[in-house]
């Protein structure tokens, strides 16, 4: 006899495993949506979803930002159908691109430039996170997405570059790969281990074009997560207030979604007019010199957009402290929302935090410059003044202006906001709408 045969029907719970139907729409869509819901997901997700009002051209780059990988990827898989990756054909083969393979010169070109393109809008991305307080209560793991993905990308754009196999590829491998060994006992390991050999070579190469590829495909998995969660918290505005009502936001379609197109068309005008007046004037004269173990060149640099965190790495003297100030200046990132805990989000209302984020920028823009000159007198001098202040910012500025700021009055509306930026009670930038 079953267990269950002396229980009445009553003391089942009904069960729903079958969840057909439901769907606003009828026909084909309808039949679809009622098995699959991809068509109420983006009605309600897109077509119908509320966004503050105030969101400014800031909010943009996020679009923009897939509008970048999406790209990144299609001209990243037209370029790996003729790249060969071997420490003997991979020069050859990336020059074969440009010069015999059909529009070869505009997809690597595209693709080499969009790299430098995609890190110019995440560092806005970021920079507008900080300004707006983005990072704070309830969007925490959004932040800490969003660093996860910063990460991935600072691995992938690191494997990208050595693939065409020139002198920077193979020196910047070099030099990044080493890092590994200031790791106590195990270092020395590590390096031979990731190298597969006992130097940068065929190996090394081979897989760093592998993970190249996975890394790329694992951001886009992390971007689903980010803008799921997105869905889920809402997004912030420049006044940091909650949208209470419809008086403080509008329908993601059509308004910021025209918004944002004119955002991204401006962003694309500036990247094609780089990309084919100056395609190689963000990269390094060098790597067009095929790889060779034994010229090293005179200074080793890594691309633009890591120049910041290499200036951090040379400041400390010591190699192991070093490669953890420069990992961990990322890294402390992920603290800020538990550093910062004003209860006012956006700079607009806290004049002193404001000041702290534009140093912070300026800052960033003080180590990119330091990071590229040679680490030596007055450099190191300011790469060093630059790292105390980049730490000193989340570890001593944040919570210390959180306890001490007077934050300005605040409105008690999104549309209230409005309102006082009208009539000039609120000074913010104009520019960006
Ligand atoms: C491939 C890279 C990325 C993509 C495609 C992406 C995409 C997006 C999109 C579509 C939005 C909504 C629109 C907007 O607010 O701009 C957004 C918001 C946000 N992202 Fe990203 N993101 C990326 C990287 C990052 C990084 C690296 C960070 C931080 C370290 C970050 C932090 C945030 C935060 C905090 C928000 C909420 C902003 C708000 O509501 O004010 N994202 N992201």
């Amino acid at each position: 006899m079953s267990e269950y045969s002396d229980k009445k029907n009553e003391e089942f719970s009904p069960v729903h495993t079958n969840k057909v139907g439901g769907s606003p729409y009828t026909g084909v869509i309808g039949w679809i949506d009622n098995r699959l819901p991809i068509f109420r997901i983006f009605k309600h997700e897109y077509l119908d979803f509320q966004v503050p009002k105030t969101l400014n051209y800031f909010w943009s780059f996020g679009g923009i930002l897939m509008i970048c990988l999406i790209f990144l990827i299609i001209t990243g898989l037209a370029l790996g159908m003729h790249y060969k990756p071997s420490a003997d054909e991979a020069f050859d083969s990336v020059e074969k691109i440009m010069r015999d393979v059909n529009f070869g010169w505009l997809i690597r070109y595209a693709h080499m430039n969009l790299a430098s393109f995609f890190f110019i809008a995440v560092y806005l991305h970021i920079f507008r996170s900080l300004y707006y307080g983005s990072y704070k209560e309830p969007r925490q793991l959004m932040w800490l997405l969003g660093i996860t993905i910063f990460f991935l990308m600072i691995a992938t754009a690191f494997l990208g570059y050595t693939l065409p196999w020139g002198q920077m590829s193979y020196w910047g491998a070099t030099v990044i790969t080493n890092l590994f060994s200031a790791i106590p006992i195990v270092g020395e390991g590590i390096v031979t281990w990731l190298w597969g050999d006992y130097s940068v070579g065929d190996a090394a190469l081979n897989r760093f074009y592998v993970l190249h590829w996975l890394i790329a495909f694992l951001i886009v998995g992390i971007v689903v997560f980010h803008v799921i969660a997105l869905h889920i918290v809402g997004s912030n505005n420049p006044s940091g207030i909650e949208p209470k009502d419809t008086r403080d936001t509008v329908s993601f379609s059509p308004f910021t979604t025209s918004k944002d197109l004119v955002g991204m068309l401006v962003f694309i005008l500036i990247f094609v007019a780089v990309m084919m007046f100056a395609p190689n004037y963000l990269g390094h004269p060098d790597n067009y010199i095929p790889a060779n173990p034994m010229v090293t060149p005179a200074h080793i640099v890594p691309e633009w957009y890591f120049l910041p965190f290499y200036a951090i790495l040379r400041a400390i003297p010591d190699k192991l402290m070093g490669v953890i100030a420069m990992v961990s200046s990322i890294a402390i990132l992920g603290l800020l929302p538990w550093l910062d805990f004003s209860k006012v989000r956006s700079s607009v209302f806290r004049p002193i935090w404001k000041q702290c984020v534009f140093l912070f920028v300026l800052d960033f823009f003080l180590l990119m410059y330091v990071g590229a000159m040679p680490a030596e007198g007055i450099y190191l001098v300011l790469g060093r003044i630059g790292t105390i202040y980049w730490f000193a910012f989340f570890i001593i500025l944040a919570p210390l202006v959180s306890m001490y700021e007077k934050p300005l009055p605040m409105p008690q509306s999104i549309n209230e906001y409005m309102d006082w930026k009208k009539k000039g009670k609120i000074k913010t930038f104009n520019f960006t709408g």
